[in-house]
């Protein structure tokens, strides 16, 4: 007995834990973590033009692409079994206010379009938030809280409303708010269900730390804040986990269908602690762009073998409780799979 109702085997030699790892057909079958492309979803930029295609320095193999070319892209994706794709725009002109992400006719919306038209079967999540469309960089509308300025949470409800209905309306298949306003996955909701458009599920990035793994993705996107930090409405890494349990739970009252823990790989915890304490709600987790950049440049210089710790990486953020994961690397992942 171990003291917990153990004692169906007592210790050495009698137990060899080895005998479960001589043999590989042994190890396949005692194996209880899986990976499966329909489980992945690839992040992808889109910016107005056409046959554009600019690789993102910090991202090796990722480009932001012009819709026209998103088409081959997401055909691909879709003949790999990929689970979706998750699209972030970045339009040519960018206001205080982000316009573009509440036009029926900008980026996002025209990508969508393509896509849709391209390969329909193919789940197109679209990521909901300001920072790439303002020219000041921030998630939403500034305010002025005292001596500062910030973000105007209740303003921007409003808006994430209109970006919300216009990608639905182009077809987006599942909305996935990003920038932690209080209120955010209620207020799309709402405005969702007005517009005729309830059948439209939200993804919702309700676990999302302030973190400096998001660098790359910023060059990629091109929406670092011109001024200040995202500290006063993403997540202190240093916060009891049980807030990330309350934003869980306040995202869900909301309406949310399914939740997201973002980074991953630094957040393994919280994704273990957010799939127990709600068993039954899609998990996602956001294996982010500078946990892409910093083994893709290690596997550069020969220093890691890139698929087999990315492997490792993927199936510990399952292991964790995720059953969903966005990763840049998607498309190699489902060709190694697959191999
Ligand atoms: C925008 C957004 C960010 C990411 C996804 N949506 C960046 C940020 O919050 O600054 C990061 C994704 C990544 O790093 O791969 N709200
Ligand atoms: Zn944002």
């Amino acid at each position: 007995m171990d003291g917990r109702g153990h004692s169906h085997q007592s210790g050495f030699p009698t137990t060899r834990l080895r005998r479960l790892r001589y043999l590989p057909a042994m190890r396949r079958m005692v194996r209880q973590t899986r990976l499966a492309p329909a489980q992945l979803i690839l992040p992808l930029f889109v910016r107005p033009g056409e046959n554009v295609r600019r690789e993102i320095a910090s991202m090796p193999g990722h480009f932001q692409l012009s819709p026209d070319l998103l088409e081959s892209e997401v055909r691909q994706a879709a003949s790999l079994g990929l689970g979706g794709v998750l699209l972030f725009g970045i339009p040519d002109d960018k206001d205080p206010s982000g316009s573009d992400a509440m036009s029926d006719f900008g980026i996002i919306p025209q990508a969508v379009r393509a896509i849709k038209r391209a390969a329909p079967e193919v789940l197109v999540v679209t990521d909901v938030c300001f920072c790439e469309y303002t020219s000041h960089g921030h998630c939403g509308a500034l305010c002025e809280i005292g001596d500062r300025v910030d973000v105007d949470n209740d303003a921007t409800l409003q808006m994430l409303g209109h970006q919300a209905v216009a990608h639905a309306r182009a077809g987006a298949d599942v909305v996935a708010p990003s920038g932690m306003m209080d209120g955010m996955v209620g207020a799309i909701r709402r405005r969702l269900d007005g517009a005729g458009l309830s059948h439209v599920p939200i993804l919702s990035y309700a676990a999302k730390y302030a973190s400096a793994y998001y660098g790359p993705f910023r060059d990629a996107a091109e929406s670092a804040p011109r001024f200040g930090d995202r500290r006063s409405y993403q997540m202190d890494p240093a916060s009891d986990p049980g807030q990330a349990l309350r934003e869980v739970e306040l995202d869900l009252a909301e309406g949310a269908d399914l939740v997201m823990v973002k980074p991953a790989l630094a957040y393994l915890d919280i994704i273990r602690l957010v799939h127990d304490r709600f068993p039954g709600v899609p998990l996602a987790a956001y294996n982010v762009s500078g946990e892409y950049s910093m083994m893709k440049a290690a596997a550069q210089r020969g220093w890691l073998d890139e698929k087999a710790v990315v492997l490792e990486s993927l199936l510990a953020i399952r292991r964790a409780g995720a059953g969903i994961i966005i990763t840049y690397w998607a498309k190699e992942v489902a060709q190694w799979l697959g191999e």
